[in-house]
């Protein structure tokens, strides 16, 4: 159902004299119109969930996910190392608090990750000797883990990112254990078995660099492939971390529509972009690291004004593509809520203070939250 233009700005004016009515008896996180109404026509807007959001410590940061949001990940407890620690053994406790909270708050639900070459436990690959198990072996550890994490949550989970970063950045497959034990039909089989656990939830492929164009073309060469195959594949996630001068946003565009060529649905999936210097390329490789040093946490005493301000744009630009694009995009997930948690603070160093999501380390909406929210009226 969408609203014409006139009756999204009456919306907008209505919610804003609400807030400024019943702002004296509320407190500041409930201030500002929510990102999810404003966007209910175009997708839905997610966020990362970690262990304060699952387990109910973090009451502000529940408080925003449940007034801004209306789709989840698991930004961790769902990886294989921590949901499978050893063969047999699973750990599913925060993963069922995670689904608990969406479905009590009528969200849409993703689970992150099945098949990621990182976060995977080490007993994954191997026999009691550590040398590497056979393909055989290899596939059947595959099965079991997805038909048993994936069949715990059939029709709870609405999607799940079935293989996660197996593609290099020049379009050839990422050389990866599961790669090298069972051959380049280790993704067909993660969707089949996944499929095969829940043929009702939708099944992503998911990765970051998505606007690089040998990226671009490789991941389009592995759709067309698992489509040739007959295997479902539903969407593709681009991750979305950005930086200040990457990616492109052309480049980033032409990703999009590539993969709408494909009649996939297309998810921004982690969101974020970095204020920080990054030691060396720029890349989401989540294994780099690099010794701490004080010139590269520039705005550990606050953000210059200049600065915040183009980083305003930089999401209001993202924003405004995405909307242009609201027929092929089913969902922007922001990769966590507040500055205070976001994983850009200690990778590739740690330690340093970044300013890369929405909301502040005071649970504040940034400004930024009513622009992105004031967009939607400029595009019914
Ligand atoms: O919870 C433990 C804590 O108990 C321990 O004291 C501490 C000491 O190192 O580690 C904590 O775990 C950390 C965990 O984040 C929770 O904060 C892990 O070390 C750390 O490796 C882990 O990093 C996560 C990373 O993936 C690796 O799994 C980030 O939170 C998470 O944001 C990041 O997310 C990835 C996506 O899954 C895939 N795409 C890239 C994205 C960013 O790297």
């Amino acid at each position: 159902m969408k609203t014409n233009r006139r009756e999204s700005k009456m919306w907008f004016i209505t919610m804003l004299l609400t807030v400024a009515v019943t702002s004296c008896n509320s407190t500041a996180t409930e201030q500002t119109p929510s990102l999810k109404d404003a966007y209910q026509n175009k997708f839905v807007i997610g966020t990362a969930l970690n262990k304060g959001h699952n387990y109910g410590t973090d009451t502000l940061g529940i408080n925003l996910i449940k007034q801004h949001f209306n789709s989840i990940v698991a930004e961790n407890c769902m990886k294989s190392m921590h949901i499978q620690p050893s063969e047999g053994v699973f750990f599913f406790d925060e993963a069922d608090k995670f689904v608990e909270f969406g479905e009590a708050n009528n969200m849409n639900i993703i689970g992150h990750t099945l098949i990621w070459h990182s976060q995977a436990p080490d007993w994954f690959f191997v026999d009691e000797e550590g040398a590497d198990v056979t393909r055989e072996v290899m596939i059947e550890r595959m099965r079991n883990h997805i038909l048993t994490v994936v069949g715990r949550y059939k029709g709870r989970v609405d999607g799940w990112d079935v293989v996660n970063e197996a593609i290099m950045d020049d379009g050839s497959w990422r050389n990866t254990k599961f790669y090298e034990i069972i051959g380049d039909e280790y993704i067909k089989l993660a969707f089949q078995f996944a499929n095969e656990a829940d043929p009702d939830a939708e099944l992503y492929y998911n990765d970051y660099a998505m606007s690089a164009e040998g990226k671009r073309n490789g991941v389009v060469e592995l759709v067309k492939q698992l489509q040739a195959a007959g295997v479902r594949v539903d969407g593709i996630g681009m991750q979305g971390h950005m930086g200040m001068d990457y990616p492109d946003i052309s480049e980033f565009e032409k990703s999009i529509k590539a993969f709408a060529d494909l009649h996939m649905n297309v998810m921004i999936t982690e969101m974020d972009i970095t204020l920080l210097p990054f030691p060396g390329e720029e890349t989401a490789e989540v294994s780099l690291s690099a010794e701490y040093q004080e010139k590269m946490n520039p705005y550990a005493a606050g953000l210059p004004d200049d600065i915040n301000a183009a980083w305003e744009q930089r999401y209001i630009d993202y924003f405004q593509l995405f909307l242009n694009y609201s027929d092929n995009i089913s969902r922007v997930t922001l990769w966590g809520l507040t500055d205070a948690d976001t994983w850009r603070n200690d990778w590739p160093m740690v330690g340093r203070t970044d300013y890369p999501l929405l909301f502040d380390r005071d649970y504040q909406a940034k400004p930024v939250v009513d622009k992105l929210i004031e967009l939607t009226i400029n595009n019914e």
